[in-house]
């Protein structure tokens, strides 16, 4: 064996599939002393570790006690340069968004503000142990410049793009249709596809876009092989109230991006709060995918996400955080939040469900399960170490576990950034709790 090979014991648990699926219990994959085995970046193996380490002649292993890996986590929309305003006090979407977001996004202009920011978003992420995120950038490109030069450095897998916003916003945060086209794509041409960068062509939401920009941007998500789409949808009721007086030609909000051809795989509709049948039916037979920001939509008092709606009909669903709407970086906090918007509906969040959606749910809403989202050989090494005794709460409710199951759910319901002790991506070590 050679020396980039490297192997990893402790407990591990990933996503076979989705449990709304296949059931509970083939949608996972347990090992209590596992070995999860990396060659050149990628998976090699996983599997028992009495099985495998008779196999390996001068590897090195590394062991955690009372640790159990998983994959990395992939937060499906998350806004970067609103890092600094996350837990800003008192307001709805629309006079949030122009009360903190807007001056704040402001700062972007200035390229040495967006990279300080860029490494500490970055760092954040990594701290909360996801390795993956499709993230906003504001509308200045330099935004995105100092993100993609940070995530490069890193060697992280990262999607983002330069907002686009054309009307119903201040003066200095605005480009134009042709402008916001002509950055996009050198931007695109700088970055898509480098290392393991992707372009997100990103409207912001349709109230912030003229017809043209619109138009623009779906033919820019069609010149390009394998180019996301990001954008927000149905999040808030007066904001949709807006969308039908300022597109009354259109049957609804997602006929707006639908008759721009916003629509199909790798467009990710951010929130989706208040989405109808029609409207999921034809998310789900494009392809689309649907970001679910528990903490944003009860931190903004948007409403309660339909999951199982969604489900039944099929839609790509992700989860995300939505700093700086959202309260956490952590999908686990995420994930605590979802299970209490379920609940207030008289529903039911399994936590192999929860695991699914913070990782292989993910790379499926986002087209990266060929590289992303469990260990399948072959895939990205980006995985996670979870710490059973980060701190004393945790420790004595996880010796109280009578299952696996148990477990998960007190890690997702009591876990954050305390319990990640170490997060890699291709193979390296990029965040170790101190
Ligand atoms: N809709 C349009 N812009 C935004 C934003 O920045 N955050 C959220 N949560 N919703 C939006
Ligand atoms: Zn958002």
């Amino acid at each position: 064996m050679t020396s980039n090979v490297k192997a990893y014991r402790a407990a591990i648990l990933h996503s076979l599939a989705d449990p709304a699926v296949v059931g509970v219990e083939a949608s996972y994959e347990y090992f209590e002393d596992g070995l999860l085995l990396v060659e050149d970046g990628r998976i090699a193996r996983v599997g028992h570790a009495a099985e495998l380490l008779p196999t390996l002649k001068g590897v090195e292993v590394v062991e955690y006690r009372d640790a159990l890996i998983t994959p990395g986590f992939i937060d499906t929309h998350i806004h970067y340069p609103q890092t600094g305003m996350i837990a800003s006090y008192g307001e709805q979407l629309l006079d949030w968004l122009n009360t903190y977001t807007f001056p704040t996004e402001r700062q972007f202009a200035d390229k040495a503000h967006a990279s300080d920011v860029a490494e500490i978003f970055l760092k954040e992420l990594l701290r909360n142990g996801t390795t993956t995120a499709l993230v906003f950038g504001s509308v200045h490109p330099q935004s995105v410049d100092a993100l993609f030069e940070a995530a490069e450095a890193l060697n992280l897998r990262m999607i983002a793009g330069k907002v686009l916003m054309d009307r119903n916003a201040p003066d200095y945060l605005t480009d134009t249709p042709q402008s916001g086209y002509a950055e996009s794509k050198e931007l695109i041409e700088r970055w898509h596809g480098k290392g393991r960068l992707h372009y997100a062509v990103t409207p912001r939401f349709a109230p912030t876009s003229s017809p043209e920009q619109l138009a623009l941007a779906g033919q820019l998500f069609r010149e390009y092989p394998d180019l996301y789409m990001h954008t927000h949808l149905s999040e808030n009721r007066q904001e949709i109230e807006w969308v039908k007086e300022l597109f009354p030609e259109r049957t609804g909000y997602l006929n707006v991006y639908d008759h721009y051809q916003l629509i199909g795989a790798r467009a990710v509709f951010a929130h989706g709060v208040h989405l109808c049948d029609e409207e999921c039916r034809r998310l789900a037979e494009t392809g689309s995918a649907v970001a679910f920001c528990p903490t944003s939509n009860l931190f903004l008092g948007s409403g309660l996400f339909d999951l199982n709606k969604l489900e039944q009909h099929g839609v790509r669903v992700g989860l995300g955080t939505d700093v700086g709407a959202g309260t956490s970086f952590s999908q686990l906090q995420s994930l605590n939040e979802a299970y209490k918007v379920m609940q207030l509906q008289g529903k039911k969040l399994d936590p192999f469900k929860s695991l699914y959606l913070a990782t292989l749910g993910g790379a499926q809403a986002l087209y990266l399960d060929d590289k992303l989202g469990n260990f399948a050989s072959g895939k990205d090494a980006d995985f996670v170490v979870l710490d059973y005794h980060a701190t004393p709460l945790i420790s004595y409710r996880l010796q109280q576990a009578k299952s696996l199951a148990e477990k998960l759910f007190a890690l997702c319901m009591l876990g954050d950034d305390r319990v990640v002790q170490e997060a890699f991506a291709a193979g390296q070590s990029v965040h170790r709790r101190d």
